[in-house]
């Protein structure tokens, strides 16, 4: 067992506050794990900080028509507050727009490029000619091939959930313009993992098939089983960590080459300021790595990073990874695009003080092994009949009665009860549990502390035997008071704001771990406790009810009807309705009209015959897109001179949310000529 700890936890993205899965999932175990290793007198060092790079930063930036710094500047600062305000301990938390991390991550591109460790590759990558710039598959949309929904990413639909590439989606467009993206060669460098199956294979399979989780190391078999492929570790963008070559103008760092760097260039800015060696963290067989990451990360921190690693040669290896599966929110998927979140800042503001309670609320039902759901009704409950019933209920008691019988000073007692076993046994059941990242037990093994001393206080009833054996309840207070300060103990790295509190309610400091497992004397007869003070108080219904008001509302507000949609026309009759023909058709050809930048001319098979249409469409589509494409019709439209052109039709066609045109079209191919009503 190494005296040092590296912990990292996953650099969450700068564009969006945190919320109640990335607390459950990564940060709050995180914490409780370091608090942890603190408390064993390890030398800890607690990294993370903001991931400012990468698709997501810049697609909100868009979204809200600001810079991606901007975007940054502000999510940073509300992260790193909620962070601090909730108590998560980092030694240090940092940014990847800070200059030692441009400096550290290029110089780890440029050890690996100088060992030969990179394939460079040319390939076509879609190119916007109008923004002059490559595309990343987020920036473009386009149909997808197996469900038909117009607007599917480059990377992924959101609709059917299949993963895509660029090259796979029907009518392409850039994001950027609106525009048709064109494919152009450019030069990036590929880091060839497929070199390191042997190294993963060795190392994790059969390392660590028996100390790292079942589902992390299920998933990373599965990634080797099937196989891995070369990684580009550059891309063509303009935010980001530049490609410290000479023939690299415009191309920056991945996010995820950079992103885990993270983790090292924050520890040597840690260093600097408090005058330690980084390298006795990261470049030392004494020192053991912890990565704190959700289920989405595995790939990255098993198999990228630890490859990058290797190919470095000076790093350590991560020791564990203990992923966390997704915790949901009133049974349904947490959602920052859908609001479907209780964001850490809100909390904070609207639970003043109440921190502990939602750290105890989010690792009592922690999605260690599988998916968990977080209710508002179960957060009550766990605050009034655990936190309050059990927990501050026993403390308080045992305060107020010493108080009220010795002034508050700890009476004699028998340093050898057999009941202050109970407290050794707890003390070690915690860290067994904690040393292998089950942080549900540990808090069970925490609670059943408490629950053994509300027990004893109802068996002993000194309330009663004060008068009748006052020696007695002598005894059982001074037991009581060191179950009491035991919890005050054993409670700092789950729940750091109450231990703070009661340690100073009962006037006593902070005690290594080890101490506790070895001796239960944890406060002394003719000590002298402070008054008692409130831990925790009921949570009342309306105070529950107003926060399942506010998701309510914004799942009213999501299925709420367009808003923005023109009013409702004026009513018209079946007769009237009758009167309209409209078919399915398909296009033959298609082409531009001279001189006119929005208009396409289309020969459009009817079923009934074959005829022109002009429409519209130019700047929503390219004419050799539609051919053979099914539309819809209106077939007795009188007809109109356009440009010249008689249009004998008209297509029905909708916008999309970008202003693009859309055709409407049938589900599955028809006989052109069936009439639609
Ligand atoms: O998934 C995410 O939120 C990423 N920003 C995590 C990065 S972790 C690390 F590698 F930096
Ligand atoms: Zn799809």
């Amino acid at each position: 067992m190494s005296d040092r700890k590296l912990i990292t936890a996953a650099l969450p993205y700068a564009n969006g506050p945190v919320h109640i899965g990335h607390l459950a999932g990564v940060y709050v175990p995180a914490d409780v794990y370091a608090r942890f290793q603190r408390r064993l007198g390890k030398d800890v060092a607690f990294i993370c900080g903001s991931d400012e790079h990468g698709i997501p930063i810049t697609i909100r930036a868009r979204k809200e028509g600001v810079a991606p710094q901007d975007i940054v500047d502000k999510y940073h600062t509300i992260i790193k507050k909620s962070f601090e305000d909730l108590g998560i301990s980092f030694d240090y938390y940092s940014r990847t727009t800070s200059p030692k991390h441009y400096e550290v991550s290029q110089d780890f591109f440029l050890n690996l490029y100088n060992k030969g460790k990179f394939i460079e590759e040319v390939s076509e990558q879609y190119f916007d000619e109008q923004a002059g710039e490559f595309l990343a598959d987020r920036y473009i949309v386009g149909t997808c091939p197996n469900c038909g929904n117009e607007n599917a990413y480059g990377d992924q639909c959101e609709k059917c959930g299949s993963t895509l590439s660029p090259s796979e989606l029907i009518n392409p467009h850039s994001m950027l313009s609106g525009n048709i993206p064109v494919l152009k060669p450019t030069k990036n460098w590929y880091f060839p993992l497929n070199e390191y199956e042997n190294f993963l294979n060795k190392w994790i399979i059969e390392g660590h098939k028996n100390d790292w989780k079942t589902n992390v190391y299920g998933q990373v078999k599965s990634w080797l089983s099937e196989g891995l492929k070369p990684r580009a570790m550059t891309r063509d963008l303009n935010w980001g960590v530049p490609v410290p070559l000479p023939d690299a103008e415009g191309k920056v760092l991945y996010v995820w080459f950079d992103a885990p760097i993270g983790y090292i260039s924050f520890t040597q800015e840690w260093a600097e300021k408090t005058g330690k060696n980084w390298k006795d963290y990261w470049q030392n067989e004494n020192s053991e790595l912890v990565h704190f990451i959700g289920k989405d990360n595995i790939v990255f921190h098993c198999i990228i990073f630890p490859s990058m690693m290797k190919a470095h040669g000076d790093y350590i290896l991560p020791q564990n990874v203990p992923a966390f599966e997704f915790l949901n929110l009133e049974n349904d998927k947490i959602s920052t695009s859908r609001n479907w979140a209780v964001w850490a800042n809100e909390y904070v503001e609207e639970f003043p003080g109440q921190q502990d309670v939602l750290r105890y609320a989010l690792l009592s039902s922690a999605p260690e092994t599988k998916d968990n759901n977080f209710t508002w009704k179960d957060f009550q409950t766990k605050n009034n009949s655990e936190l309050v019933g059990i927990f501050g209920n026993f403390i308080n008691r045992v305060a107020v009665l010493t108080h009220k019988y010795y002034d508050g000073i700890i009476p004699q007692g028998n340093v050898e009860a057999p009941e202050l076993a109970e407290i050794r046994k707890t003390a070690e059941e915690i860290h067994g549990f904690l040393e292998k990242f089950e942080f549900r037990n540990a808090l069970s093994a925490l609670m059943n502390l408490a629950r053994f001393g509300n027990q004893y206080l109802q068996t002993e009833e000194p309330w009663k035997t004060i008068k009748t054996d006052p020696e007695k309840t002598a005894a059982t207070l001074y037991v009581s008071a060191q179950i009491a300060v035991a919890l005050a103990q054993l409670c700092e790295p789950f729940m750091p704001f109450s231990s703070d509190k009661l340690l100073k309610m009962f006037a006593v400091e902070k005690a290594d771990w080890s101490a506790i497992e070895e001796n239960s004397s944890l406060i002394g007869s003719g000590h002298r406790i402070n008054e008692a003070t409130l831990l925790f108080s009921k949570i009342e219904d309306d105070v529950i009810d107003a926060q399942i008001k506010k998701l309510q509302d914004t799942k009213a507000n999501n299925m709420k009807t367009n808003t923005d949609a023109e009013a409702a026309k004026k009513e018209i009759t079946f007769d009237d309705f009758e009167k309209i023909d409209l078919r399915t058709a398909t296009i033959l050809e298609a082409e531009k009209v001279e001189k006119a930048d929005k208009l396409l001319k289309f020969k459009v098979d009817t079923g009934v015959d074959i005829r022109t249409v002009v429409s519209g469409v130019a700047q929503s589509f390219s004419p050799e897109e539609l051919i053979g494409k099914q539309v819809m019709i209106l077939l007795n439209l009188a007809p109109r001179k356009i440009r010249g052109i008689e249009s004998q039709g008209m297509f029905l066609l909708t916008t999309k949310p970008d202003g693009k045109l859309s055709f409407v079209t049938p589900d599955d191919p028809v006989a052109n000529g069936v009439s639609i009503g």
